[in-house]
């Protein structure tokens, strides 16, 4: 993590106006036009750039299993270099975050009671410990605030199912989560700013 924010600090110090042009052109053509806000895949803007370069090196590497990942991530990053992911990473990370969308009521006070405490008797750790007061992200824990509820109960699923690699606990809480609950979970996230 440190070497990471090291790296970051110094692409970000050396990289001239040109390399951020050249990054958002790149990521006009190649990305956006699947994460935009209206097409249903994740949003990446203001997601913490730790986890947004250490997902695109884990594509690159193979480590996330899903039909997605394996059909529409994998190619999309493979002859990308490291320099790039970085700036890449930069970049959606300065993007202003999506809207907020309102939820069942009830869905967001139990999804809030989940995030907040946890779920003991599930020995479900709570959620803000590492996703932070406000689930802005912190470091490789990402961002979850206003992302899509469908997408986050899909990454709890591939969680669950073991299609995601090289991630320790989120295996195991999200294999006490029942879909109901996943469910008001990802109704409260996407309801925070
Ligand atoms: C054809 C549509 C498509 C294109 C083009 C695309 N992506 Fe994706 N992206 C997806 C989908 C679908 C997922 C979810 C995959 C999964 O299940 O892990 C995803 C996941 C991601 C994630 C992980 C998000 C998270 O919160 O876990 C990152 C980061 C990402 N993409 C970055 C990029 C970048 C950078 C580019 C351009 C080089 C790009 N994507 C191009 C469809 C696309
Ligand atoms: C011990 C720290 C920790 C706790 C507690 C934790 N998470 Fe995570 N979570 C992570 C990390 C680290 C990742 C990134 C894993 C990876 O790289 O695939 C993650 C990933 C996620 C993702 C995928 C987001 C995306 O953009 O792909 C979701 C959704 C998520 N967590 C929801 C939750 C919920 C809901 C809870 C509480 C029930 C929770 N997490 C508890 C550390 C944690």
């Amino acid at each position: 993590m440190k070497t990471m924010a090291l790296i970051l600090g110094l692409v970000l110090s050396v990289s001239s106006i040109s390399f951020a042009d050249d990054i958002a052109d790149f990521a006009n053509k190649n990305c956006v036009k699947c994460h935009d806000e209206s097409s249903g895949f994740p949003n990446l803007s203001a997601q913490t750039p730790d986890y947004l370069f250490r997902s695109l090196k884990d594509y690159q590497g193979g480590l996330r299993h899903s039909d997605n990942a394996t059909t529409l991530m994998y190619k999309r990053v493979q002859a990308i270099d490291d320099l790039t992911l970085l700036g890449l990473a930069n970049y959606f990370n300065q993007q202003p975050a999506a809207a907020p969308t309102d939820g069942d009521p009830a869905l967001i006070v139990t999804g809030k009671d989940i995030y907040e405490n946890g779920v003991p008797a599930q020995a479900v750790v709570a959620c803000i410990i590492c996703h932070g007061d406000k689930a802005e992200g912190l470091g490789t824990s990402p961002r979850l605030a206003s992302q899509l509820h469908d997408f986050v109960v899909e990454q709890l699923q591939n969680y669950k199912n073991g299609l995601v690699d090289n991630q320790k606990r989120m295996s195991t809480y999200s294999s006490q989560l029942s879909d109901e609950q996943m469910d008001a979970v990802a109704t409260y996230l996407q309801s925070l700013p």
